[in-house]
Order: C-alpha cells, then sequence, then structure tokens
C-alpha cells in the first residue's frame, strides 16, 4: 500500500453551507479540500430563484478565505409551484446547476417542499429535455412507514415509477444508505448517479446509541444496518462510475444537536478528503479515490474535471473538537477530537 497518493482535486458533489456566521466559519474547511461544491438550497427562506441563487453565491464567494480557489455550483430548490420557464431560464444563464427535490418535512428546512412529485410533472419534463440533473432526497415521509425503509419505499414507489416515465432525466440519487439505493442505481443506466457520505460508509445504527444517545451520528436519511453500510462501500470503492463523493456536510450549532429535539446533520467538512482516504485505504481501494472524489463526479455533471492535485499522505491528522460559530456558540465536527490516518500534505491548484 504506498503511503502518498495524488489524486486530481476533489470536488464535492453534496454540501451545507448555510449563510452568515456559519457560512464564514464553515467555507474554509470546504474550499481548502475541494474545487467545487454543489451547494444545497435548503436555507430559510430556501434559494427558489436564479435570483437569490445569484445573490446566495456571491456571499459565498465574499466568505471565501484570501487564496481560495472554489467554484460553488447553486441549485434551485424545488417547490410545489415551481416554474419551468422560470428554471430553465436559470439553468440556461449558469444561475443553477441542478435543482433539488426534497419531499416536504423530509428534512431539515424542507417544509416548503414538494408536497406530491406529480405536483412538478412539468417542470421535471423541462428539466429532462434540456438535461438539467435532479438532485433527489430520497426518503418518503408517511410516518406510517419505519424511518429505516423510507428510502427503500422512496425508491419503490417514487423514483423506479419517475425513471420510467421520464428515462432522459438526469438523476443524482443523494446521499445513498441502503442496499436497495445502490441496487437501483447500478442497474438504473447512464442518466442515474448517487453520492455517498463519509459517515454513511463509516457508521451503522449502532452509532447512534453506542454506550448512550449519541446526538452527532443522527443524520437524515439515518444510517443503516452492517448489510447496508457494507453495500455503500463495496460500491463507493468499486470505481463504478455511477458512485462519486458528496459529504452531505450539514453543520448544526452544538446548541441545537445537544438538546430535547436535535436536529439532523453531521458536520465532517473539517476532515472529509481524510476520512473518504482512510475509508478507501482499509477496503484496500486507494487507487480507486480518485475516480470517486475527482472523476465520476463532473462526468456525470458534463463538466471538466479540476486542474489541480491534492497530495495526501498516511500520516497523523487530528480532527478539530468543536468549530467556533460565534460568541456563544460551536459546531462540532465528525470524530471531534479523533486522530486519523492519513493527512492533506499538498495541493496544487493550478
Ligand atoms: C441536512 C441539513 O441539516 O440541512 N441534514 C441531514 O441530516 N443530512 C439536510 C439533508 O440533507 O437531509
Ligand atoms: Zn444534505
Amino acid at each position: 500500500m504506498p503511503d502518498r497518493l495524488t489524486i486530481r482535486r476533489p470536488d464535492d458533489w453534496h454540501l451545507h453551507l448555510r449563510d452568515g456566521a456559519a457560512l464564514k466559519a464553515v467555507l474554509p474547511y470546504t474550499a481548502h479540500q475541494f474545487g467545487r461544491a454543489i451547494v444545497m438550497p435548503n436555507l430559510s427562506p430556501p434559494i427558489t430563484t436564479a435570483v437569490a441563487a445569484q445573490a446566495y453565491r456571491a456571499r459565498i464567494i465574499a466568505a471565501l478565505p484570501a487564496n481560495a480557489d472554489f467554484t460553488p455550483l447553486m441549485t434551485a430548490y424545488l417547490t410545489d409551484d415551481s416554474d419551468a420557464d422560470a428554471l430553465a431560464a436559470g439553468f440556461a444563464d449558469g444561475a443553477f446547476v441542478a435543482a433539488k427535490l426534497y419531499p416536504a418535512h423530509a428534512t431539515t428546512n424542507s417544509a416548503a417542499g414538494v408536497t406530491d412529485i406529480r405536483n412538478i410533472d412539468a417542470v421535471l419534463e423541462r428539466m429532462a429535455e434540456i438535461g438539467m440533473p435532479l438532485l433527489i432526497h430520497g426518503e418518503v415521509t408517511d410516518h406510517r412507514v419505519d424511518i429505516f425503509d423510507r428510502e427503500a419505499v422512496f425508491i419503490d414507489t417514487i423514483l423506479l415509477p419517475l425513471m420510467s416515465r421520464l428515462p432522459t432525466l438526469r438523476i443524482v440519487f443523494e446521499h445513498a444508505t441502503t442496499e436497495h439505493a445502490v441496487t437501483c442505481v447500478r442497474e438504473g443506466g447512464a442518466n442515474i448517479a448517487a453520492t455517498i457520505t463519509p459517515h454513511h460508509l463509516l457508521l451503522n445504527r449502532n452509532a447512534m446509541f453506542q454506550g448512550g444517545i449519541q446526538p452527532h451520528h443522527y443524520c437524515l436519511p439515518i444510517v443503516k444496518r452492517e448489510r447496508h453500510r457494507l453495500a455503500l462501500l463495496e460500491s463507493a470503492t468499486s470505481g463504478d462510475p455511477h458512485f462519486f463523493l458528496g459529504t452531505d456536510s450539514a453543520p448544526h450549532a452544538v446548541s441545537a444537536k445537544e438538546t430535547v429535539c436535535g436536529c439532523a446533520g453531521i458536520f465532517n467538512a473539517p476532515s472529509a478528503i481524510e476520512n473518504y482516504a482512510e475509508i478507501f485505504d482499509a477496503a484496500g481501494a486507494l487507487d480507486r479515490l480518485e475516480a470517486f472524489a475527482s472523476i465520476n463526479g463532473p462526468r456525470f455533471y458534463g463538466l471538466p474535471v479540476n486542474a489541480g492535485s491534492l497530495t495526501l499522505e498516511r500520516a497523523p491528522s487530528v480532527v478539530p473538537a468543536l468549530v467556533k460559530l460565534d460568541d456563544r456558540d460551536a459546531i462540532r465536527p465528525f470524530r471531534a477530537g479523533e486522530t486519523l490516518g492519513w493527512s492533506i500534505v499538498e495541493e496544487d491548484l493550478s
């Protein structure tokens, strides 16, 4: 096994950057590792228009550290009222690179999401025509469905029928968490792909209850059984172009996580690529990290791979214990305070 690995500069194809003080606190970690990121639109209020996306992009650029080389790729938040013409115009002029489907009430800031996918038939037809990718939070929201089954039920009742109705629609099944999802994506042809997070590759559902309730291991879709983690691991490290890196880094203040009704989301940005390197190394698949992190994503989105590179070394790196948010609050990273086996040693931004 090599002790040093140089890959094309990677990208993060699923990221929550938030806004204001949180944006300023979390953005440097992503900009340090990644050339680009697909920025999720679930702010409050959500990013539903091209004007709002352009203004958000400008706030992200303004919050970048000096000398950073990072391009935010903006997304539109779909609602029952989304308008096909407005969305297509935003895609044509580069305000959006994709649109995100949040089933209403599936997750953080999704109350304005889509209440029934058939309400946006016209929008989805237009997206298929113009080649605009649809990014899906794939969980049903019916509370009678067990939380651990919501992804599989979404695939059977919503995703597969959508893929038959609109076979040319380009779909990214975000943060895949089940065997069912990876099978559907692997067998789904060239128009579907999936992102996989570091935490879903590392944790199974026991991690939420290890020695007591662990709010920092709570995210949506919720982590699943070991069998599913192994299926994700196999897919991510297989080199299959259907699968690529998306951290779903989702920062929430410690006060919002460690409380009576804690928020869903794991903040993994401070050590994202080091975590993936450790995972691929343990699986004996370091030679496939570049495809997953740097090649498969841009290929799916029809974008060039980054020109620069990133060099990792088998050397200890320590995850920060806390990231300061403001005078009162901080954000606790995934694996806070732990020592990981890989470090970033060089970056060529060229
Ligand atoms: C995300 C968030 O906090 O914005 N939370 C999460 O648990 N992943 C939303 C999401 O991607 O579901
Ligand atoms: Zn997310």
